[in-house]
């Protein structure tokens, strides 16, 4: 596509492969590139968060994010994790959430069905990130919160960012997006009151209201799918 520079190959099996060292990857990550993004998505799930909000992480991944969310006093009956990595949810298995199997293309939750939705770091593992972001909105109940960590297409500070960012394209685990295009993409699904978070480095965090039913109408697949466990 052409608003994505690199080329990723089957991101779940990489991921599952990579699910044992994962955590020591992605904490590099976070220390040289992605740490003010996560901070800025964790604390726009704080502010949005209240007890009984159901509050769905997709690419959930070793459950890195949801342990902090949990830590902070997210309930874990609020919490639904989604990842399509065996693996990954496994390494999951000691949280007291439930954990679905699922793509961000085609969420297995009725339309409306969470106050909050999370997506660290996986938004750039899709292949339609157009789908993806339709997906995630239409799970989100009206006026609910959007929040996003993701990779993304701009300019290097220095020889670290660099170096991040070869790392990652050439273990094909993500790609670099456009921030402009995701924000179309999150308007185009309906979101309301989109903000990109000003962020440094190869990285960015946005946050953004679902929409309305009506304003939902008229953008893709908007009927419930099988409700999750
Ligand atoms: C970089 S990890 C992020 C994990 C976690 N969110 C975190 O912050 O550590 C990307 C995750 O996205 C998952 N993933 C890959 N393709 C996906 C897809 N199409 N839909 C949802 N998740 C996907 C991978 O299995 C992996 O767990």
């Amino acid at each position: 596509m052409s608003h994505l520079a690199g080329e990723t190959r089957d991101p779940v099996e990489l991921y599952s492969r990579l699910a044992p060292s994962y955590d020591l990857l992605h904490r590099r990550w976070l220390k040289y590139a992605g740490g003010e993004a996560q901070a800025a998505l964790e604390a726009a799930v704080r502010v949005a968060y209240r007890p009984g909000a159901a509050l769905l992480d997709v690419g959930c991944g070793t459950g890195v994010f949801a342990r902090t969310l949990l830590s902070e006093g997210v309930a874990a009956e609020d919490l639904t994790l989604l990842d399509p990595s065996a693996a990954m949810l496994n390494r999951c298995a000691d949280l007291p959430c439930p954990k679905v199997p699922g793509r961000l293309e085609a969420l297995p939750f009725p339309s409306a069905r969470f106050e909050i939705v999370t997506c660290a770091w996986a938004l750039e593992t899709s292949a339609d990130a157009a789908l993806a972001l339709q997906e995630l909105c239409r799970v989100l109940r009206p006026g609910g919160a959007l929040c996003l960590a993701f990779c993304a297409d701009k300019p290097a500070r220095g020889p670290v960012d660099w170096m991040m960012r070869q790392a990652l394209l050439r273990r094909g685990t993500g790609r670099f997006l456009c921030v402009s295009r995701v924000v179309d993409l999150v308007a185009a699904a309906g979101a309301a009151e989109i903000r990109v978070i000003p962020l440094a480095g190869p990285v960015a965090a946005l946050v953004a209201r679902g929409a309305s039913a009506a304003t939902r109408l008229g953008c893709r697949s908007d009927q419930a799918r099988p409700a999750a466990a």
